[in-house]
């Protein structure tokens, strides 16, 4: 058994526990940890049996029986956090984004080196079944050699004002994931981007100074290009395609629907909507990411998703972010 410690029991750490208790194997959760745990946070942990809840979050590090921390909590903490747990010689689930600061990435990066212990990064997609199945047919070669890489990634709705406040913004946050999906299927890093970015959605957002709609187009170096599309809201659920084209062909993914029965009538055709969030869309893939980790504890190999991987999405992000507000194309910063 591998004795995990949960930091941040939000949203998504509920959603890591849940598994661990339930669904992953040879993994269990022994201590939660939150900075602002309430009452309904205890019960919820109770209820899953976690034999210590605590405010303190050194708890987690200083604890002996702990072998691995999951790291939950908002984005800006990731950094300091991972540099802990390393320092505490433990292993370390981080959630996406590695964190902001590039110094700080790298000198966290630098300290895991050091210390000699394991580091995922959350890049949950990459174990969807759907852009698994891309990402292996362009490896194979199925469809020749790979020209064009496309991803449409769109959330069903904001997340609150609060969470947006500390996401970091969005390419940072939400475009992220498709950065690094866009490395995944092209199997290249990405030389040079150029991307649009505005608020449609709600002007307080832009107060902030962040945006809830944008395109990314991007270079890699491999010679193949690619475009991310992205809306922080789709009231039809949540819109995440991948495709890539290539020489001899192209590979495309639909959205995950409950089923795939269509009523075609005289009035015309519909079927089922599309999953509505990543709670549902990423159920199985969340469960895939821990295992791999668990296994990756247990034969000593590296994690499937690396801090490396982790800061290269960063670097992406940074160069797109820049790129909106300059209205230019920005090269990525090496790894
Ligand atoms: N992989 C994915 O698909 C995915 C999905 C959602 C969120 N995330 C990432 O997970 C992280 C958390 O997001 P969320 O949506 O669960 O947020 P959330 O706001 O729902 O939960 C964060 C939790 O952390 C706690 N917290 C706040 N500051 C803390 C601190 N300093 N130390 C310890 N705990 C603290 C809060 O009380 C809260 O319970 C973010 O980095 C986000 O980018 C990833």
């Amino acid at each position: 058994m591998i004795n995990l410690a949960l930091i941040g029991a939000g949203r998504i750490g509920k959603l890591h526990a849940a598994n661990i208790v339930h669904r992953v194997r040879e993994a269990s959760l022994t201590v939660v940890a939150d900075a602002f745990l309430n009452e309904e946070m205890e019960r919820w942990a109770r209820n899953l049996g976690i034999p210590k809840i605590t405010t303190n979050v050194e708890e987690v590090f200083t604890e002996a029986s702990v072998d691995a921390v999951l790291i939950c909590s908002p984005s800006p903490t990731h950094e300091d956090y991972i540099i802990k747990a390393a320092r505490h010689g433990k292993h370390i689930f981080c959630e996406k984004p590695i964190g902001s600061d590039i110094a700080k990435i790298r000198q966290a990066l630098q300290v895991v080196e050091e210390s000699k212990v394991k580091l995922q990064v959350g890049f949950v997609r990459r174990f969807d079944h759907n852009h698994k199945r891309v990402h292996d047919a362009v490896r194979k070669g199925e469809i020749g050699e790979p020209y064009l890489v496309k991803i449409t990634s769109r959330d069903p709705q904001l997340p609150s004002m609060e969470y947006l406040k500390s996401s970091g913004g969005i390419f940072f946050d939400m475009t992220i994931h498709d950065f690094d999906m866009a490395r995944y299927l092209a199997g290249s890093d990405v030389e040079e981007v150029f991307a649009y970015a505005t608020v449609c959605i709600d002007p307080a957002i832009g107060e902030f100074g962040d945006f809830d709609t944008a395109i990314t187009t991007m270079r890699f170096k491999n010679g193949m290009l690619g475009v991310i599309d992205n809306c922080r809201q789709a009231p039809y659920g949540y819109d995440q395609r991948t495709e890539v084209h290539g020489s001899k062909g192209c590979v495309m993914v639909e959205n995950d629907r409950p089923n795939t029965a269509m009523v075609c009538t005289a009035s015309g055709t519909y079927g089922e909507k599309f999953l509505w969030f990543f709670t549902e869309r990423y159920r199985e893939a969340f469960v895939a990411e821990l295992q791999a980790f668990i296994e990756s504890l247990k034969n000593d190999t590296e994690p499937p998703v690396t801090g490396l991987d982790g800061l290269k999405a960063v670097l992406i992000a940074q160069a797109a972010d820049a790129s909106a507000r300059e209205g230019r194309p920005v090269k990525v910063a090496e790894a």
